[in-house]
């Protein structure tokens, strides 16, 4: 078998055999097939795309190149839930301690930031001591202990999606349903879950524009996980707009803090309580009211131990921007638009994420949003705050934000779009 004659039968809009898929997933994974190889091959598969049977074997192929974990050991039901990734969008941070403090235990695999779209790693290094990296003995020994865990998937978990991320990253090959499919699947089948909710995002801020290719992206990941054993349902959710009202990684911390004591913006907690319900009802916890742990604390109790675990120090003060840029509205009316792609990019270019894979990020940067769509805004008050500790940033930033909102006339109505469940 050759990495050429694999490029060619998928550049030829052939299907991939079995033999094909299990060799190149394999060679790739032992740095015998070239990362250049490896991104023609991606690039094929975006243009010419996979059947499921492709799609299944190219997902038990990225699991079978590392090892499993297995949390039968513990003595609560698990419930993950993944994102397919979006702006502003933190929801993992209050969720994982809600749902463990409902009784479920929470592994909760992460990544960092992918292009415009923020990674729950990147928001939680933000509080000063926090570890991402904990070796599979410490990442049991956390969830155990106090629910829940969030950490980055170790070096043995699913290492060919972990070479295969970074190389889409810049090769422009992120947005293919097969190849985004199988990266999330795999790591989660690996993980060990016994069930999995996907938040499945769609809109301008997501990899998925539209509500067929999210449908499609939806049904292809609950195949995989179902036929592997894991309880999968997913929600389609609007990523037309962010998510609160902060894009940026302490800035999300600070919201999903406020969230834990109650209070915090509407939508986030929506979304917040919707992926709940159904984690604990895919777990079988159906008798417990998520709202009421948000309420009376535990949530909160469950995430300071969740934190202190891993380092961090949860009394800490977030760190805040050196500089900041004001942006006000042109006009009073209704904030009819906000774009989540602009706003993402905005905070990626004020130092929130990566432009290389190697670049350290800044914990402060990123963008402070003072009205959601459907508010009225006043002409002249405060829309956007950018933040970052390298002013020279802004310049790029302010391009970004220009064209990433409309105000129409008072009194225009506005229907903000449903949580769907597939
Ligand atoms: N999240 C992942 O883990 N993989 C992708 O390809 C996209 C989002």
């Amino acid at each position: 078998m050759d990495a050429i004659s694999v490029i060619r039968t998928k550049r030829d809009r052939g299907e991939l055999s079995d033999e094909q898929i299990d060799w190149v997933i394999d060679a790739y994974t032992r740095g015998e097939v070239a990362d250049e190889q490896m991104s023609a091959l991606a690039m094929a598969i975006l243009l010419n795309g996979m059947n499921r049977r492709e799609i299944a074997r190219w997902t038990a192929a990225m699991i079978a190149s590392g090892e499993r974990m297995d949390f039968s050991s513990l003595s609560r039901p698990t419930a993950d839930k993944h994102s397919t990734g979006g702006v502003g969008d933190k929801i993992t941070l209050p969720l994982a301690p809600l749902v463990a403090a409902c009784g479920a235990a929470v592994p909760q695999l992460s990544g960092r930031g992918l292009g415009h779209t923020g990674g729950t790693l990147d928001k939680l290094e933000s509080i000063p001591g926090w570890r991402a990296l904990l070796s599979n003995e410490e990442m049991l020994h956390v969830l155990d202990t106090t629910g829940a865990v969030v950490c980055a998937a170790g070096d043995g978990l699913a290492p060919a999606d972990k070479k295969l991320y970074a190389l889409r990253d810049v090769t422009g090959t992120v947005e293919a349903i097969p190849l985004i499919a199988s990266s999330i699947m795999s790591k989660k089948i690996a993980e060990g879950t016994g069930s999995l909710v996907l938040d499945v995002k769609v809109g301008s801020g997501a990899f998925m524009k539209t509500i067929e290719d999210a449908r499609e992206l939806a049904s292809t990941m609950v195949g995989l996980g179902t036929d592997h054993g894991v309880k999968t349902v997913a929600l389609l959710t609007d990523m037309s707009a962010p998510l609160g009202l902060t894009a940026g990684n302490a800035l999300e911390v600070r919201e999903s803090v406020e969230v834990l004591a109650g209070g915090g913006p509407a939508d986030v907690v929506e979304l917040t309580l919707a992926l709940a319900r159904e984690m604990l009802a895919a777990a079988g916890l159906t008798d417990v009211d998520p709202a009421k742990a948000l309420a009376d604390g535990s949530a909160m109790d469950v995430w300071r131990r969740m934190i202190t675990a891993q380092g961090g120090d949860p009394d800490a003060p977030l760190p805040t921007s050196r500089e900041q840029h004001v942006i006000t509205a042109p006009s009073s009316g209704v904030l009819t638009r906000l774009d989540a792609y602009d706003i993402g990019v905005a905070a990626w270019r004020l130092g929130a994420g990566r432009a290389r894979k190697e670049d350290p990020v800044q914990a402060a940067a990123g963008v402070e949003m003072h009205a959601k769509p459907g508010e009225t805004v006043q002409e002249g008050q405060p829309l956007l705050t950018l933040h970052t500790d390298t002013p020279e940033r802004f310049e790029y930033a302010i391009q970004a934000v220009e064209g990433s909102y409309d105000i129409a006339a008072p009194g225009t109505e506005y229907a903000a779009s449903p949580v769907v469940r597939e």
